[in-house]
């Protein structure tokens, strides 16, 4: 069994999920009235985020190689990181106030160097997939090792229609920003891209988040 799944994104009209003025107090407001107890993260999302948001990364101190206690009220958070992305930066999460502790997806190609790395830093690691992260596999066991019930996503286009093409998704949450952004390229900038099938949504609520906004919630059903 996998625990209940919500993507919950912000995007303009047109689905893309950056290029406006993102509003990320709004953002993670919506996102706690959820009421998750765990965080799925995609790796260049705890990386751009890092990037924009923390103007001087400290060195790793001896105290950030332990597992952090005091926080068991916060959600824990799973960084899905197969290719090491966030080798030497996840003591700069693990202090966040927002997490309870990190614990890292991998696989069985992830570089030895990280998996070393992480070992001898006490992160814990659920290993799932060959290549890739299967999903399938992963969330079992974020619910079976960590009792999560309900996950929601902190990611951009990739991961979440990663999980949503393969029938993994329970809800959405969306927060419409009253933005049109220009076409990109890049897939990861837009949210809900086309996937193999038809996937019928049962309006959960709408409300006005201020600002323009609005705040859409969706049971996914089939
Ligand atoms: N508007 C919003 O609500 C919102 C929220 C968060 C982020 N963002 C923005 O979104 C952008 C980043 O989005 P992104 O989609 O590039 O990054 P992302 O959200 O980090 O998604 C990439 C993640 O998906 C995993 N993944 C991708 N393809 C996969 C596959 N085929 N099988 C298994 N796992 C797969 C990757 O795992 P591996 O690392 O293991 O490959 C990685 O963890 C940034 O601009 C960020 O600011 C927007």
């Amino acid at each position: 069994m996998k625990p209940e799944v919500i993507v919950h994104t912000m995007m303009s009209v047109n689905g893309m999920v950056d290029g406006y003025p993102f509003d990320i107090q709004k953002y993670y407001d919506y996102a706690a009235l959820l009421g998750a107890d765990g965080i799925l993260i995609g790796s260049n999302t705890a990386r751009r985020g890092i990037e924009t948001f923390i103007d001087t990364i400290h060195y790793e101190q001896p105290e950030d190689c332990i597992k952090p206690t005091g926080k068991s009220n916060k959600p824990i958070w799973f960084l899905a990181d197969s290719r090491g992305q966030l080798i030497n930066l996840l003591h700069v999460l693990r202090k966040s106030q927002y997490a309870s502790d990190i614990v890292v997806i991998i696989t069985e190609s992830t570089p030895h160097a990280y998996t070393n790395y992480l070992r001898t830093r006490n992160y814990d690691t659920i290993l799932a997939g060959a290549n890739r992260i299967d999903f399938k596999l992963a969330l079992p066991l974020i619910k079976e090792r960590y009792k999560i019930k309900r996950i929601r996503t902190d990611s951009g286009g990739l991961l979440n229609n990663h999980l949503i093409g393969r029938s993994l998704v329970d809800e959405l949450s969306i927060l419409l920003a009253p933005s049109l952004v220009r076409e990109y390229d890049d897939s990861s900038m837009r949210q809900f891209m086309p996937w193999q099938h038809n996937t019928a949504l049962q309006l959960i609520n709408s409300n006005d988040a201020g600002e323009g906004y609005i705040w859409l919630r969706y049971k996914v059903l089939s």
